[in-house]
């Protein structure tokens, strides 16, 4: 087994086989840090060589460009010619976005050409209060409850706590 929970290897068929059969909503990795999101969403977009993507590191790549060029466009960052197009959205809401950050997010979620899976530390209602109900309501279009995975179990980044 990859992981270190049943259920981890459980989600990860899930979303490997939703993905494999055409599925094209997004998929949640919520909890507490140190639970092993990053590390499984990860395992799923290697499957279909998808992208991941750390949030505040994307919004300031965002930033630049839009600086640069007159053509700027955020769906320039998530977009690609083959498919799928799977992207994760490392960290998403670990800080207080600015506006035109939510814009910018705003932006490549309506861009309906990617498949995105979101971690995050946040709860639903955390989410709709830092980026606004028009975001979450995308990010959960055409999501059933089985999409979201709740992290439990401990911090493996502090085996080594003194
Ligand atoms: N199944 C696993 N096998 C081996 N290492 C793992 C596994 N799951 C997680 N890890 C390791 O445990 C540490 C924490 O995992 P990860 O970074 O995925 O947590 P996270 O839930 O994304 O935390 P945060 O909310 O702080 O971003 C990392 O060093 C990661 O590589
Ligand atoms: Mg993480």
């Amino acid at each position: 087994m990859k992981f270190d929970s049943e259920d981890k290897q459980k989600y990860f068929d899930q979303v490997v086989n939703k993905i494999k059969n055409g599925a094209t909503h997004n998929y949640i990795l919520t909890g507490k840090t140190g639970r092993g999101k990053t590390y499984l969403a990860t395992e799923i977009a290697k499957q279909f060589n998808g992208r991941v993507m750390f949030v505040p590191e994307l919004l300031s790549k965002m930033k630049q460009a839009m600086l640069k060029y007159n053509d700027y466009s955020p769906v320039r960052f998530v977009s690609k010619r083959t498919k799928p197009n799977v992207i994760v959205l490392d960290d998403f809401g670990g800080r207080k976005p600015t506006e035109w950050e939510i814009d910018q997010l705003f932006r490549i979620l309506e861009y309906k050409k990617a498949i995105y899976i979101i971690t995050t530390n946040l709860r639903s209602d955390e989410l709709a209060e830092l980026f606004g109900d028009r975001i979450l309501s995308r990010v959960l279009e055409n999501m059933d409850k089985t999409d979201v995975y709740k992290a439990q179990g401990n911090d493996r980044r502090l085996k080594m706590k003194f």
